[in-house]
């Protein structure tokens, strides 16, 4: 029996410094459209949030007005990130009791939200770090968004991509399985697959890492922890530079990953570095795939393949000046995976941009 039916990752929700201007790089670099707001003149006085819609992805930013809001500490700890990942729930007290009584900690007791146009149930846990679940349901809710929100229309012009296909949190070394526990014994998640730092190591450094996924099999969050290399894995650079675990990386699902990446590449996005004698390896490590592979390789895009089919993606540089949280683009041929055959090229691009900021 599921015994925490997940309807959807609802949102996700960041927190920022400031959420006007993060919301206009969401919008003109990944297109979404910016589609409600809550601020002052709304009637909420002390933080302004934006919600950004593409298709099933709706990301929220929010950024505090004044020193006393109640989560100022996060944003001076962490800067900016992911500070909550909702998930739409069928029954909001249900999950959030089931959940603390499995062990949950909870952030936010069940809440009814209401206004003119109904009511929305909300509930948050924690989790990793500072980052909590939201659970949510506005079944009996007509206006945009929640509470609080009025409608606010700036379109952006889309990129392709569709849905969260996975997020990934790194937390502390000997950590990882403490936070697999949690979600297979507190929201009846299952292990997805498991990477040792055998499938997952460079010259230099090594991580290790294990997806879960959900009941009904739409939600997956791998969960990364350091391990003894020689130098300073990328996972420790996050942990210090984010003083904590947290959220890695968001990866976002397209059908058409070259049209997706030529709109990103115009716009300025900044990529990890994929050097060219990793595409004369392909064509052997993959073999064919429908894409034509010199688009593949102009714009840098990684192919990994297994028995059921191929995938293809990219990472973004970090989208902050912190080393922390950056995004995934990823199209899927048929794979479930998350491109094992992929990590020790990448691993060693994410090391050479790791050596430039003098933290290798
Ligand atoms: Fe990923």
């Amino acid at each position: 029996m599921d015994i925490m039916p997940i309807r959807r990752i609802d949102h996700v929700r960041f927190f920022v410094s400031n959420a006007k201007q993060a919301a206009y790089f969401y919008r003109t670099m990944f297109g979404f459209n910016v589609v409600a707001y809550a601020g002052l003149e709304t009637g909420v006085r002390h933080e302004a949030s934006y919600v950004l819609q593409q298709n099933d992805i709706r990301f929220v930013l929010t950024a505090p007005y004044k020193a006393d809001h109640p989560k100022i500490d996060w944003l001076v700890k962490h800067g900016d990130g992911v500070c909550d990942i909702a998930f739409e729930v069928d029954d909001v007290v249900r999950a959030y009791s089931e959940a603390v009584r499995r062990g949950a900690r909870g952030a936010q007791e069940p809440t009814v939200l209401k206004d003119d146009d109904g009511e929305v149930h909300i509930a948050s846990i924690h989790t990793y770090g500072d980052v909590v679940h939201t659970f949510i349901n506005r079944d009996r809710y007509r206006g945009v968004f929640m509470p609080g929100f009025k409608e606010m229309f700036i379109p952006g012009e889309p990129i392709g991509v569709y849905e969260i296909d996975h997020i990934v949190g790194n937390v502390e070394l000997g950590k990882m399985n403490y936070w697999v526990d949690f979600y297979r014994s507190i929201m009846g998640f299952e292990l997805l697959v498991h990477f040792s730092d055998d499938d997952i190591s460079t010259e230099y450094s090594a991580l290790m890492s294990k997806v879960v996924q959900d009941g009904r099999g739409k939600i997956k969050l791998p969960i990364n922890e350091p391990a003894e290399g020689r130098r300073k894995s990328q996972i420790e650079e996050y942990l210090e530079y984010n003083s904590g675990p947290g959220v890695q990386h968001i990866a976002l699902l397209t059908d058409d990953i070259i049209s997706t990446m030529r709109h990103l590449r115009a716009r300025g996005m900044q990529f990890i570095y994929v050097p060219q004698t990793y595409y004369e390896e392909v064509p052997r490590r993959v073999g064919t795939i429908e894409e034509d592979l010199r688009a593949i390789a102009e714009l840098g895009i990684l192919v990994d393949r297994d028995e059921e089919g191929y995938l293809l993606q990219t990472f973004t540089k970090t989208v902050q000046d912190r080393p922390t949280l950056f995004f995934e683009i990823i199209q899927r041929k048929g794979s479930r995976g998350f491109g094992k055959g992929n990590f020790k090229a990448l691993f060693e691009a994410i090391e050479r941009e790791q050596a430039m900021r003098g933290n290798l």
